[in-house]
């Protein structure tokens, strides 16, 4: 055949990678006797493509957000790499981290928190452009209308001179999507970018963000405690348990054939009719979830799987097995 290549779909191409991951934070006595480590993230090994959206599940203090500061060059890894665009993290100098900051935006939890209170609008958007060089100011101005529509705070003109006190969470949080795009990412990374807010807005800041990603082919990652919205928000999902990643499959594969104990727990815990309404929060399987600072030898689910098997789990760590085409589960009950 001759003539043109066809053209690369959306998630043909590796955006991000990152290998044998681990971020470990210091425990200090009187601020200098280090007496231990809290592994919040303890092997990591992901691959996200290019245009295409992923959600990060697990329960409270599993290291996701870690994970996602992280990727977002905010903690240095303890071991391992990030991997992004074909270039290590490790290899940024300063320049290259603030242009690196300008491919990745970030939505954060909390939107009043992260908009600087005395700044209004206008300010809050044209500021990470001067930031990053655009000194022409119509310029400026221009993108930032553009970005006001985008996020639907439209007509701009009635959004510009407000400061955050004065929007509602969700306008608030429209503003910080508007602020991680406006430097034209190739990814954006939400961590519970909802869950702050009234459950009547919630659906619909996802929405944006997911049509966001797929008019612009953005990556996007974002981490979530509502497993029962995420097959319309994501097309794969990771798992974690105590800073490792269990899970990984398509969306769907993942919730109508979840694989890993932990998982099913997960998802038994949110089809029971007790549980209460759809948008609550996963419940957990029952038991504690494991010390980061001391976890549990072999498989970290092993104080509290029902399945666990004694002599293997409790002594030797899973490797990722692939019990269906594509999806892998950290489990020896795939051996
Ligand atoms: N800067 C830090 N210094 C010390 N420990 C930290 C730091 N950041 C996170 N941790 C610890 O790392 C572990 C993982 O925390 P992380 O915030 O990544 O979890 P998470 O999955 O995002 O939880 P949540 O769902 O509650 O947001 C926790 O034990 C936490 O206390
Ligand atoms: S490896 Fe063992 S303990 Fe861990 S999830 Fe599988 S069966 Fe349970
Ligand atoms: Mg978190």
């Amino acid at each position: 055949m001759t003539g043109a290549q066809p053209a690369k779909e959306a998630g043909d191409e590796t955006l991000l990678s990152v290998r044998d991951l681990h971020v470990w934070f210091e425990l200090r006595q009187w601020g200098f006797l280090r007496v231990g480590s809290v592994r919040a993230v303890d092997g990591v090994d992901l691959e996200l493509k290019r245009g295409e959206a992923v959600a990060f599940v697990g329960e409270s203090g599993c290291g996701k957000s870690s994970l996602a500061k992280t990727l977002l060059g905010l903690h240095r890894p303890s071991q391992g790499d990030v991997v992004f665009a074909g270039r290590s993290l490790s290899e940024l100098d300063k320049a290259g981290l603030k242009d690196y900051r300008a491919r990745v935006g970030y939505v954060q939890q909390d939107p009043y928190g992260a908009l600087p209170p005395f700044m209004d609008v206008r300010r809050l958007l044209h500021e990470p452009l001067i930031i990053h060089g655009v000194r022409n100011k119509a310029e400026r101005e221009r993108r930032v209308r553009q970005v006001l529509e985008e996020v639907r705070l439209t007509p701009p003109e009635e959004y510009l001179g407000k400061f955050p006190h004065q929007l509602s969470g969700g306008q608030q949080q429209r503003v910080v999507i508007a602020r991680a795009l406006i430097l034209n990412p190739q990814m954006i990374i939400a961590d519970e970018p909802v869950s702050m807010l009234d459950a009547s807005v919630r659906v619909e800041i996802l929405s944006l963000l997911r049509r966001i990603q797929q008019e612009h082919q953005l990556t996007l990652a974002f981490i979530t405690h509502d497993l029962s919205t995420v097959r319309h928000f994501a097309e794969r999902i990771f798992v974690m348990y105590a800073g490792r990643v269990v899970e990984q499959a398509a969306v769907d594969d993942l919730l109508e054939h979840p694989q890993h104990p932990y998982t099913q727990a997960l998802l038994a815990a949110l089809s029971d009719p007790d549980a209460g309404n759809a948008h609550r929060q996963a419940e957990i399987p029952p038991g504690e979830p494991p010390s980061l600072i001391n976890p549990p030898s072999g498989c970290r689910f092993h104080p509290r799987c029902p399945q666990a098997m004694a002599g293997t789990c409790d002594v030797d760590e899973p490797p990722d097995f692939e019990p269906r085409a594509g999806h892998l589960s950290a489990c020896w009950l795939h051996r």
